[in-house]
């Protein structure tokens, strides 16, 4: 036995939001990782915030739109979500016939929390002529009452394919919704929602930053506020920061999203310079807390003991997926996935 015996894992899970077991500190976690994906037939999808440890286990790295399209094509039986709750949410919702797994069900999104769906409904329902598109950091509850799912990758091409003249409600992250505003001249109504990560950037100390450093670009995720986002020579989803990364002459970066990108970024470009934009203070507010709360250990043991698994009702489930479904035929479309 590798791990402490677990007499009721699903009680210990219910006390604590993951199972707390000890661990054999010898225990060689990648190797048993390894092995529980044979043997149960698991994929471990990640997204680009987990720690450096996930994302060299992982069988698949992206970013949202990746790993929502990759979670509705996998065959493996398991779904190991190293992402937060709304990501493993979102895998359950298109593959319902899948075990879905989390390492931590407490990692949750502050931007997600910021539009609970009771409230949501209401301001939903003072705007009736309005369509709904909702960025996909959201609860199941609110992608139901959307009438389109987007991510940081597709937001603007979803939005530019409606008619001008259609109004839109723009949930539930305010700086997206301003950028796509900005950049397709609408003027689609935001839920004033934000995330704890992205707002945490200081334009006087990037500022300050790039003149110690006047050849580094400035690279920003579009969930930034708009003056961090003015200082950006490239804004877009990580999937994409990365990919430009990758075409690009520069050789140095000033990176303004979650610091767990920059260990694809450093993998990729070997023999370039990545520099996490700085927070407002001194704390390292540009990880992501919800993100962070998974580890390997926790990985491995969701794998082993198949818990904290993703459930949900089937009417839910049913009402938000056609606004994701919608996301997905339109990227296709666009030749995005
Ligand atoms: P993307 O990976 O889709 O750019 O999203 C970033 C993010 O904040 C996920 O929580
Ligand atoms: Fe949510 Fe922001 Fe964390 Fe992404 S980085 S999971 S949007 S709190």
């Amino acid at each position: 036995m590798s791990t402490t015996l677990v007499t009721d894992p699903k009680l210990n899970v219910e006390k604590n939001g993951f199972l707390d077991i000890e661990l054999d500190p010898e225990m060689d976690l990648f190797a048993e990782i390894e092995r529980l994906k044979k043997e149960k037939n698991a994929i471990i999808l990640a997204h680009y915030y987990q720690e450096p440890d996930i994302q060299d286990v992982a069988d698949y790295i992206g970013d949202s739109l990746g790993l929502a399209q990759k979670a509705q094509q996998t065959q493996a039986d398991l779904i190991v979500f190293a992402g937060v709750h709304f990501m493993a949410e979102t895998a359950k919702i298109l593959n319902p016939t899948k075990k879905v797994v989390i390492p931590d069900l407490k990692a949750g999104c502050s931007l997600s929390d910021s539009c609970p769906p009771p409230l949501f409904a209401q301001f939903k329902a003072q705007h009736p002529d309005h369509l709904v598109i909702s960025y996909i950091n959201c609860s199941a509850g609110i992608k139901a009452l959307s009438d389109i799912i987007c991510t940081s990758s597709n937001a603007q091409q979803i939005v530019e394919s409606l008619p001008k003249e259609q109004k839109i409600i723009f949930a539930p992250d305010k700086n997206l919704g301003a950028y796509i505003n900005k950049a397709t001249g609408r003027n689609m109504v935001l839920w004033d929602g934000a995330c704890m990560v992205h707002e945490i950037f200081s334009v006087e100390k990037i500022s300050k930053l790039k003149l110690r450093h006047p050849n580094a670009k400035i690279i920003a995720h579009p969930e930034c506020e708009e003056p961090v986002l003015r200082l950006a020579d490239y804004i877009g989803s990580t999937t994409q920061l990365l990919k430009y990364t990758e075409k690009d002459a520069a050789t140095e970066y000033i990176v303004a999203t979650e610091t767990g990108i920059l260990h694809q970024m450093m993998k990729s470009n070997p023999q370039k310079t990545f520099i996490p934009a700085p927070p407002n203070n001194s704390c390292a507010c540009n990880d992501c807390p919800h993100m962070k709360r998974n580890t390997l250990e926790k990985i491995y043991l969701c794998m082993e003991y198949e818990v904290p698994e993703i459930t949900m009702d089937e009417e839910l489930r049913l009402a938000a997926k056609k606004p994701i479904d919608r996301m997905l035929e339109l990227s296709a479309q666009f030749g995005l996935i």
